[in-house]
């Protein structure tokens, strides 16, 4: 079956941006060759379209096939002029306030995600990576299966976090995830992989 994968770049703090909601790449997440160098191997399909092109990047990688966004994350590529960052993936955004979809490629989708998820899992196709934000993270806490988190070493004290909403508040009992995968990069980026435990 299909798995969740919520893949996304962290401080050490368990920050994924700042208060401001701005785009957290370059400014709180540095982008060094050694991270470039390993997005560029193991998940090249994460990178956004531009980035593909001007490095000369065609893999389409092994792990995804759709990538999930949360309509504020997706506002700040629209906001930079990209209506599909991931045109080499299926493209799904959840808003409950679009309408429209501003780009054909893109799914505009205002049902409940995770049961859009459980659908997307009960077809036949590579992984679904879980772009964030926060709040959607939160809405699919349950869907999740894997965790991948790239740990920055930088702390912020405050920001936007891992889950926002309804996970963040339910206060629940934990769920457990095993370590299945460890990178250490040069820069200090840690990149850990946890699958959910179900048992
Ligand atoms: N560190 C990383 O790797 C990473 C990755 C992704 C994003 N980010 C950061 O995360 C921040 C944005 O996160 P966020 O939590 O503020 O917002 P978000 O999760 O990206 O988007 C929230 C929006 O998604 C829609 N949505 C959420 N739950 C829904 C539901 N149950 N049904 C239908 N639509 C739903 C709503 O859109 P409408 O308001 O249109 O209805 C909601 O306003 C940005 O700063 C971005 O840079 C960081």
């Amino acid at each position: 079956m299909r798995t969740l994968t919520y893949y996304v770049a962290t401080t050490l703090d368990g920050f994924i941006a700042g208060s401001d909601g701005a785009d957290p790449t370059g400014t709180i997440f540095t982008v060094g060759p050694d991270y470039v160098e390993h997005v560029v191997t193991h998940y090249p399909e994460t990178l956004p379209g531009p980035a593909r092109e001007a490095m000369g990047v065609t893999s389409l990688g092994n792990r995804f096939d759709t990538v999930l966004e949360g309509r504020r994350s997706y506002q700040l590529g629209l906001d930079a002029g990209m209506t599909n960052a991931y045109p080499h993936l299926r493209h799904i955004v959840f808003s409950r306030r679009l309408g429209q979809s501003p780009d054909p490629t893109v799914e505009l989708v205002a049902d409940d995600p995770a049961e859009t998820v459980r659908r997307l899992k009960a077809t036949e196709g590579r992984g679904i990576w879980l772009v964030g934000g926060a709040e959607l993270a939160g809405a699919l806490y349950e869907e999740i299966d894997e965790l991948i988190l790239k740990v920055n070493p930088v702390a912020i004290g405050t920001g936007i976090p891992l889950f926002a909403g309804k996970a963040g508040t339910a206060g629940g009992a934990p769920r457990r995830f095993a370590l299945t995968e460890n990178r250490i990069l040069p820069s200090g980026v840690a990149i850990l992989t946890y699958a959910r435990q179900t048992s």
